[in-house]
């Protein structure tokens, strides 16, 4: 390979990571638009913004989403936090070691297994005895069990013991390495996935019960999941989300949430959306603890003709074998137990409520008894919103209820109900209806010649900013008629060409690029002349 070859290979590595993109101009004009909106239409509501760390402890997300749902199970970005990089680095030189390489080398493999082994035990007690790392049977074990299998290979490393086979080294290698790795240095910490739990961790961690309730809040934002990427679903994605805690449980706060984010798809153009609604009750006996359990033994007699994924969910989490698209399954799982047949008294009023307060606000529904979402935390009112223009993935947004959320996380007894747009695919949705243009291009493009005109160019541009016009003012003096080129390209409305002849008459020539109309103005009039034309455009 030549070194310009490898160069080349060399810089084609960097690529945005699997799942993750840039969002460029002009599309981000477009992503700036919906979040403006976001703000307007949920501060009319009365929802203040609330902005969240990326990084949260896992627990937090464990437990609140679930353990058994896809999120906590397998999507999770997470690593260790610690401010112990001497510990690691000896850890890691643990872990990589390889007893047979060191075995080649007689002489300094004692040493080396002497020396690594006693770096880690000296750093690792001094901070467990200075409190810096807990004391956990893990770290407990490690203490004890690393000297001790460090002294058996020691002694098998002296003899040179022929009973020592590699694969016996390697054994004893592998306890030592298993025990270190299991030494916690800190916290398991995640990129979030969703914000509802950041949400609840704040509302306790900020005393928010303590503020008239409800406590209304919204955040925009990345979230990351370790999904199969495809159109509409990406590992780093973007949601614009609210959240209602405390207060009451009327059925007018769901409907008001529902009624918000129908008004702000309205507002932002989106078409064709569809809102599906369903109630999965409270997790009691008589309600849908009770309709689980129906449900679960209706599914073990059909067991046989789901695929691995439903039976693995018949014990893990039977809710969410309603949730399968696998064609195969459609057939049978319409003939499954409906939930609104086991729903209690209070629950199956309360979603009654709720279907007619949305009457009331005229926002239409379409009931989906198979809405039941992929996270643990949600009770009663479960609601999803579907967008055309997205293939398979056409759900732009997805919330519920989750009372009692706050309190699985420490808190006090709290009800709480919101929802998440997914921003990506509401962009795409909106761009594919063509209701995604955003306007683009400079108001003036600034020509210039001369040294004389090149001042008076930076005046214009700096006045032009300052009323709000955008301007391009280009670096480098050009013929005007290339830089006539450069503006079209760059759309812009309006030239302004100043040459020598415009500074001398104190005239400026201004061209409307669309029709080629030019006009003399004088210099102060230029604000006035571009503020008129906007108004008789718009
Ligand atoms: P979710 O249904 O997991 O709910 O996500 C909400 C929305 O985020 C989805 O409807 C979808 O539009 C978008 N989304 C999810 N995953 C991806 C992905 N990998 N790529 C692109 N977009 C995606 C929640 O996150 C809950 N926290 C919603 C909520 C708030 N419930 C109550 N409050």
């Amino acid at each position: 390979m030549s070194d310009a070859t490898a160069k080349k290979e060399e810089r084609r590595k960097f690529q945005a990571i699997r799942g993750t993109r840039d969002l460029l101009p002009p599309e981000t004009a477009l992503w700036n638009r919906v979040e403006q909106t976001a703000h307007e239409v949920f501060t009319t509501f009365g929802y203040g913004e609330i902005r969240l760390p990326v990084l949260e402890n896992i627990e937090l997300f464990a437990r609140s989403i679930g353990g058994e749902t896809d999120i906590v199970g397998k999507e999770m970005f997470s690593f260790e936090e610690f401010g112990w990089t001497a510990i690691d680095t000896f850890r890691r030189e643990i872990i990589t070691t390889n007893p047979i390489e060191l075995r080649k080398i007689q002489t300094l493999a004692s040493d080396s297994v002497k020396v690594k082994t006693e770096r880690f035990l000296t750093a690792l007690n001094e901070a467990v005895d200075r409190g810096e790392i807990k004391r956990t049977p893990e770290t407990v074990q490690a203490l004890a069990i690393v000297p001790q299998k460090r002294d058996e290979l020691l002694a098998a490393l002296a003899t040179g013991d022929i009973k020592w086979s590699d694969k016996e080294l390697t054994i004893l290698w592998g306890v030592i390495q298993q025990a270190v790795k299991n030494v916690r240095l800190g916290d398991q910490v995640a990129l979030r996935p969703e914000a509802t739990a950041s949400v609840c961790r704040a509302y306790i961690e900020h005393n928010m019960q303590q503020l008239p309730q409800p406590v209304k809040l919204y955040y925009t934002g990345p979230m990351f999941r370790r999904e199969r990427p495809q159109k509409g679903r990406y590992r780093q994605f973007y949601q614009i989300g609210a959240e209602i805690l405390g207060g009451t449980d009327a059925p007018a706060i769901d409907a008001e949430v529902i009624e918000m984010l129908m008004t702000y798809f309205d507002r932002v153009g989106l078409q064709g959306a569809t809102l599906y609604i369903n109630s999965i009750g409270h997790n009691a006996d008589n309600c849908r603890r009770g309709y689980v359990a129906n449900l679960k033994s209706a599914l073990e007699k059909v067991k046989d003709k789901l695929g691995p994924d439903s039976q693995r969910r018949i014990d893990t989490n039977p809710l969410r074998v309603l949730d399968s698209k696998l064609e195969s399954e459609q057939a049978i799982i319409a003939t499954l137990p409906h939930i609104a047949d086991h729903l209690c008294d209070e629950c199956k009023t309360h979603y009654a409520e709720v279907k007619r307060q949305l009457e009331v606000r005229g926002v239409l529904y379409q009931e989906n008894w198979r809405l039941v979402r992929g996270l643990d935390y949600y009770m009663r009112t479960t609601f999803e919103i579907t967008a055309p223009g997205l293939g398979s993935q056409n759900a732009v947004c997805g919330g519920g209820r989750y009372d009692g959320l706050v309190e699985l996380l420490g808190g006090p007894p709290t009800k709480g109900i919101g929802f998440a747009i997914g921003e990506d695919r509401l962009i795409l949705s909106l761009q594919e209806s063509g209701k995604g243009q955003v306007q683009q291009g400079r108001d003036v493009y600034i020509a210039w010649m001369g040294e004389r005109a090149y001042a008076a160019a930076i005046r214009a541009a700096k006045d032009l900013r300052s009323a709000g016009f955008s301007a391009e003012l280009p670096p480098l003096e050009q013929k005007f008629g290339k830089a006539l080129g450069q503006a079209d390209k760059l759309g812009a409305k309006y030239a302004l060409i100043l040459g020598d002849n415009e500074v001398s008459e104190g005239l400026w020539t201004i061209k409307t690029l669309s029709t080629g109309e030019q006009q003399k103005l004088p210099e102060p009039d230029l604000i006035e002349f571009l503020r008129t034309q906007k108004n008789v455009s718009s």
